[in-house]
Order: structure tokens, then C-alpha cells, then sequence
């Protein structure tokens, strides 16, 4: 078997105002994949901003921090062999119109911006938003 991977998720805003995170959590589970960090929070904007730091320069940067910060999230971290190739195929395509039915954003999700859950991109970035969202005492194998 492949080496286990971690990765960052949380559901975003609008997810959680949907009352999706049961659902979600529930296809992760429910695909063998282990949740070893779980909370729910609302993020500060030096948070957002820390999480969205590699796209400072981007347009969407400042709206897309409003978003995040807009109300409370539910971040987590989870754990299987190629945790974010796995993950990333589940929520399907950072924009939903190009999202098939069966992914998270394709069945739930229509905005870009408001696209219900974030995923780490690769290991780079699992490494680097893993201990901006969670301590190690909250990671239980
Ligand atoms: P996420 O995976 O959380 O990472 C960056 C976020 O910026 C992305 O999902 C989208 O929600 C948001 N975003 C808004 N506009 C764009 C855009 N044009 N391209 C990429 N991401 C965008």
C-alpha cells in the first residue's frame, strides 16, 4: 500500500451554512479515508490571509479572504494513502461549472469563489496549512 498522505480541507462558509458538513464528512469517511483533526472555527483574517498567501497578488485575494472570513468554517485533517490526490478528485474542479455530478463542488456548488470546500493543492502546500490550522495535540492519529 502507498505511504499515507495528510492533508488540509474545510468546508467553507457557504458549505457550512448549507448544513453540508455531515454530508461531506460522511463521503470522506465513507471512502475509508481517516479524519485525524476536526473543528469548527471562525477564521481570523490574518488566518485567511496566511492561508491564502500564495495567491497575494492575485484579483481575487481581498474578496476571497471577505469570504472565508465571513463566518465560521469546519477545517479538518485528513489522512489515507494519496490523501490529496483522492481528496482533490472528490471535490472535484476549483470551479463548479467544470465539476462532474459526484464530485462535492459538482453536485453541491456554482460559484468559483463560493465553492463549499478547499483542499491542499499538493504536498507543499499540506505541509504548510496543516500547522497554520491545527496544533499538534489535535492531530490524533
Ligand atoms: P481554493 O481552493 O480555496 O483556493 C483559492 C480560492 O480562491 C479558490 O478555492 C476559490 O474559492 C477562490 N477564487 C476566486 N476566484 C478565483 C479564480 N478566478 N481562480 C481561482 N480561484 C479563485
Amino acid at each position: 500500500m502507498a505511504d499515507t498522505q495528510r492533508t488540509l480541507i474545510f468546508i467553507k462558509p457557504d458549505g457550512v451554512r448549507r448544513n453540508l458538513t455531515g454530508e461531506i464528512i460522511q463521503r470522506f469517511e465513507r471512502r475509508g479515508i481517516r479524519v485525524v483533526g476536526l473543528k469548527k472555527i471562525h477564521p481570523s483574517r490574518e488566518l485567511a490571509e496566511q492561508h491564502y498567501s500564495v495567491h497575494r497578488e492575485r484579483p481575487f485575494f481581498s474578496s476571497v479572504v471577505e469570504f472565508i472570513t465571513s463566518g465560521p468554517v469546519v477545517a479538518m485533517v485528513l489522512e489515507c494513502p494519496n490523501a490529496i490526490e483522492v481528496t482533490r478528485g472528490m471535490m472535484g474542479a476549483t470551479n463548479p461549472a467544470q465539476s462532474p455530478p459526484g464530485t462535492i463542488r459538482g453536485d453541491f456548488g456554482l460559484d468559483i469563489e463560493q465553492n463549499i470546500i478547499h483542499g491542499s493543492s499538493d504536498p507543499e502546500a499540506a505541509a504548510y496549512e496543516i500547522p497554520l490550522w491545527f496544533k499538534p495535540d489535535e492531530l490524533v492519529g
